[in-house]
């Protein structure tokens, strides 16, 4: 389904709601949340996989997209696993109840208090970096019985077409175990008892939209799972191929075929696995973006605007704190405004944000009607990456989350307060006023 739809009025709507009345009622910046458009990602990716591979698929979330107690329990609903990659993303979704079973936990600097956590946590597995991690676990797991399974992330040596800042399969990646440092972690595996080694894991990166690399990568996992068969004689179970889906943002770009990518991986992984001697392995894997970005919709207030003689700035009460995408990494966004949602285009506007920084542009150049103060922006495809790397920078609180579904609302998390500023702060008394 489309995350928005316009009205007879011109007015947008989500799941079935008015999003400028939602944007009044609950103050902005809001991010709005369709449940539906959520649920049926994630039944598309479970499905996909299902039907194009015989042997066992899972499909994990990769929270670091975004993370919220609400959140935690629909993907659980939707029987999808969980990939976290701090103690934070653990805390919260163990919190909301999530079967610690079906987490995964990620992460290249995991730090020992991390691996604790997860350990005593009962985690499914724990996707072990490099080899400090791997001795670290060994040693926090010497007498554990039964013992932690735990699948080893490689950098597969393999380069996408993506920003630079999320690529993460090339060699020099900050990333997984070179491949030339397999053999080192079999050796140290062989003296840990405490650990189960089951499943070899690789990401390729993120916003991607090609499916050969995805071939590669498959052909690139079996290479070493074969070595670690035929050197070490450990027998892996799992392969992980990670996440990077890509979702278009705007109307030049195009849409990614989860079938086509389900397909492509479902025939490389049958290919390699019987070329080799194993049998079906099983497949997981880990989209983000792909399950939540479209779902989201960001709503802002246009608070004043500004005229030169080419150019309209219209200034937002968000920007950066909220989605720092465009200013990190250039990335796109259109927008709309939410009751004339189909009013013909006029002008052609620059989205600042509040924030007291030059690179604070949200869109560059958003084709619009005419637009004035007061009116509220809706900025689609805005779910993945925003919230969860959302700062208080000019100590601005962050957005009120709200989730619909088929004319229904909840709020699902509050927006942050001045009070909640200060929480932290310690005031010893010598210092009071
Ligand atoms: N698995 C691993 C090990 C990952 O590192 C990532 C993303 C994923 C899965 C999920 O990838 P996705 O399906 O969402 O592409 N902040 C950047 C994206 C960073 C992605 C980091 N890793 C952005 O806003 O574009």
């Amino acid at each position: 389904p489309l995350t928005t739809v316009v009205d007879m009025h011109g007015r947008l709507m989500i799941g079935g709601c008015n999003v400028a009345t939602l944007a009044r009622q609950y103050g902005t910046p809001l991010y709005l949340f369709d449940e539906e458009t959520i649920r049926s990602a994630c039944r598309t990716w479970r499905t996909a996989l299902a039907a194009c591979y015989r042997g066992e698929t899972a499909v994990h979330y990769a929270s670091k997209a975004l993370l919220n107690t609400a959140l935690t329990h629909l993907i659980a609903d939707e029987g999808l696993g969980l990939d976290v990659v701090s103690g934070g993303e653990l805390y919260v979704a163990l919190r909301a109840g999530f079967p610690p079973q079906r987490i995964h936990m990620h992460g290249n600097a995991k730090t020992r208090a991390e691996l604790e956590q997860a350990l005593a946590s009962g985690i499914g597995q724990i996707i072990v970096d490099n080899l400090d991690e791997l001795a670290m676990l060994a040693n926090l797991t010497a007498y554990r019985s039964p013992p932690q399974p735990i699948a080893l992330r490689i950098a597969p040596d393999i380069v996408t077409n993506t920003h630079a800042h999320i690529q993460t399969g090339h060699a020099t990646s900050k990333f997984g175990l070179p491949l030339d440092a397999l053999d080192a972690a079999a050796e140290r595996l062989r003296t840990a008892p405490g650990l189960c080694l089951i499943g070899l894991h690789a990401h390729l990166g993120s916003q991607l939209f090609d499916l050969e690399p995805y071939a590669a990568e498959i052909d690139t996992l079996l290479d070493s799972a074969s070595r670690l068969r035929d050197r070490h004689g450990f027998i892996i179970q799992q392969i992980n191929i990670g996440g990077g889906a890509g979702v278009p943002y705007t109307a030049d770009q195009h849409p990614f075929d989860v079938h086509a990518l389900a397909m492509r991986l479902g025939e490389a992984l049958t290919d390699e696995c019987r070329r080799r001697g194993f049998p079906l392995l099983h497949l997981v894997i880990e989209p983000g973006r792909s399950i939540i970005a479209r779902a989201g919709v960001a709503l802002y207030t246009i608070i004043a605007t500004k005229n030169l003689p080419h150019m309209r700035f219209l200034h937002i009460d968000g920007g950066m704190g909220d989605n720092i995408r465009p200013a990190l990494y250039g990335a796109r966004y259109s927008a709309v405004l939410a009751e004339r949602a189909n009013a013909p285009i006029e002008e052609s506007v620059a989205i600042t944000g509040r924030y007291c920084e030059s690179g604070d542009v949200l869109i560059h150049a958003a084709p619009l009607p005419r637009a004035s103060v007061g009116d509220i922006l809706a900025v689609p495809v805005a779910g993945a990456y925003t919230l969860s790397m959302a700062s208080t920078y000019n100590l601005t609180p962050r957005p009120a989350v709200v989730m619909v579904n088929g004319g229904s609302v909840r709020l699902i998390q509050r927006r942050e307060t001045y009070e909640d500023m200060i929480a932290r702060d310690v005031v010893s008394s010598q210092g009071q006023v």
